[in-house]
């Protein structure tokens, strides 16, 4: 188990982060002056469709001002940064790596949340809250690096209030593959096939129910994805800074294997919001 954690620690290692990020964020002002989180929606939203997604997945949850909500993987704080400043509710955010922890603590100072947000290091597979705490977990794009899902699911539940909500978006095994040789790599999540732990969309909902969930909401939100990736491929690259700064220079090709991967049917998306029964 610790040899697979540490090999998706190294794919986000992102060494010198902070220093980077603040490097990059010159471009928007000097570094006393406050940001709003949505100027950091290029290079903080570390999943298929940025913000929008995230907005439609908290609409989804039904998140409101007075819950507390828990984001397990959450990268450099973005979708953590955009609920608090939407809603007003109080968010925790946990992620495997280290650097990333420490970019959204420091992002998070930037935009003055830090009161209501805050970033712990720690596993999904060992949450360190006692059980009953949240309101609503969110899942974005972190389930595909986790291999022992009964684990995964079975510590959100614990960790969620009786009748709180899960809400996941993530990528799931297409049907194609089934047929074809796997998907292509490299990937945002994972550079080879080591660090990669995919489902079914099938299989992802068999491995929640048992966990002590009922289904509330469930879609698949592929086509929509191969939309997006269609108008990136068709639009210039993004302004920077961006998830290049946070994941290196080879990103614009991790991300382009996604969209193929999705248009070929070996990649799936998924929303879904379940009740913690
Ligand atoms: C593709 S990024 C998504 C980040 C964030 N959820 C977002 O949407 O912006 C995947 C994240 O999951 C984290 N992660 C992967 N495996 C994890 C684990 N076992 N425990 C905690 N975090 C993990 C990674 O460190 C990374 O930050």
């Amino acid at each position: 188990m610790t040899d697979m954690l540490d090999g998706v620690r190294d794919h986000y290692r992102a060494t010198g982060l902070t220093e980077r990020l603040k490097t990059a964020l010159a471009a928007f002002g000097p570094e006393d002056q406050r940001l709003m989180p949505e100027q950091l929606g290029a290079l903080d939203q570390f999943h298929t469709r940025g913000l929008a997604a995230t907005a439609e997945l908290a609409a989804l949850a039904g998140i409101t001002a007075d819950m507390s909500v828990l984001d397990v993987g959450s990268g450099v704080g973005g979708p953590a940064r955009f609920l608090a400043e939407a809603y007003g509710c109080r968010v925790t955010g946990v992620d495997l790596s280290e650097p990333f922890v420490d970019a959204a603590r420091y992002l998070t100072e930037r935009t003055g949340q830090s009161g209501r947000v805050s970033f712990e290091t720690a596993s999904a597979l060992e949450l360190p809250f006692d059980g009953g705490r949240f309101d609503t977990v969110l899942l974005q794009h972190v389930a595909m690096n986790i291999g022992d899902r009964t684990r995964l699911y079975c510590e959100i539940r614990r960790v969620l209030k009786l009748g709180g909500r899960f809400a996941t978006f993530d990528v799931v095994m297409g049907d194609a593959v089934a047929h074809s040789d796997g998907p292509h790599y490299p990937l945002p999540w994972a550079r080879t096939p080591a660090t990669s732990f995919l489902l079914t969309g099938a299989a992802t909902r068999a491995a929640i129910e048992p966990a002590g969930f009922r289904t509330l909401a469930w879609q698949d939100d592929t086509e929509a994805a191969k939309a997006w990736f269609a108008r990136l491929r068709a639009s210039d690259p993004p302004p920077s800074p961006n998830l290049g700064v946070v994941m290196g220079p080879d990103f614009p090709q991790l991300a382009a294997n996604l969209g193929r991967n999705l248009t070929e049917g070996r990649l799936g998306i998924l929303s879904a919001v379940f009740e913690a029964a």
